[in-house]
């Protein structure tokens, strides 16, 4: 079976759903990356605010995971395919991973920070693709998701402003 058979009928223009995908496909890369990310610091942040971070962590992980369907289901509903595994993940992820042994809670939280920062940059790209596409349902939803990083970056600079 070829590719011709998941092609689900659009409106949207077939080039202009092909860019707003690969907008999609990147945004969702990078959501699979940062909660893998957020849910590594929380296993494994230490020191004395470890209770406050660790749930702090707990509830983005979370939040980052629940968006990701809707992010996948919205290329396959704009007529194209989404990613399929983890080396698909890595192959279109931009937010890095961080394998070291050892992170302080601090510069956790500061990475985290960049990151989520990052993530609103790509979601303000797909802004302007899916606009440019009319295609107003991911437009939509791009404003929540930009709502849910800012919010978790605010809050990760807020807890650590003083560490
Ligand atoms: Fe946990």
């Amino acid at each position: 079976m070829t590719d011709e058979a998941l092609k689900t009928p659009t409106d949207i223009k077939s080039n202009a759903a092909k860019t707003v995908a690969e907008a999609l496909n990147g945004i969702l890369a990078d959501s699979f990356a940062l909660y893998l990310k957020t849910k590594n610091f929380h296993w494994h942040v230490s020191g004395p605010h470890f209770r406050d971070y660790h749930l702090m962590l707990d509830d983005q992980a979370a939040q980052i995971i629940g968006t990701t369907d809707a992010i996948a289901e919205r290329v396959r509903k704009t007529g194209n395919t989404t990613l399929r595994s983890i080396g698909d993940i890595s192959r279109h992820q931009s937010i890095q991973d961080n394998n070291e042994d050892f992170v302080p809670a601090a510069r956790m939280l500061i990475e985290l920070r960049e990151d989520n920062l990052k993530l609103v940059e790509k979601l303000r790209e797909a802004k302007d693709i899916v606009d440019e596409a009319k295609d107003n349902a991911t437009s939509g939803i791009l404003d929540d998701w930009t709502d849910q990083a800012e919010e978790r970056a605010w809050f990760l600079f807020e807890a650590s402003r003083n560490a």
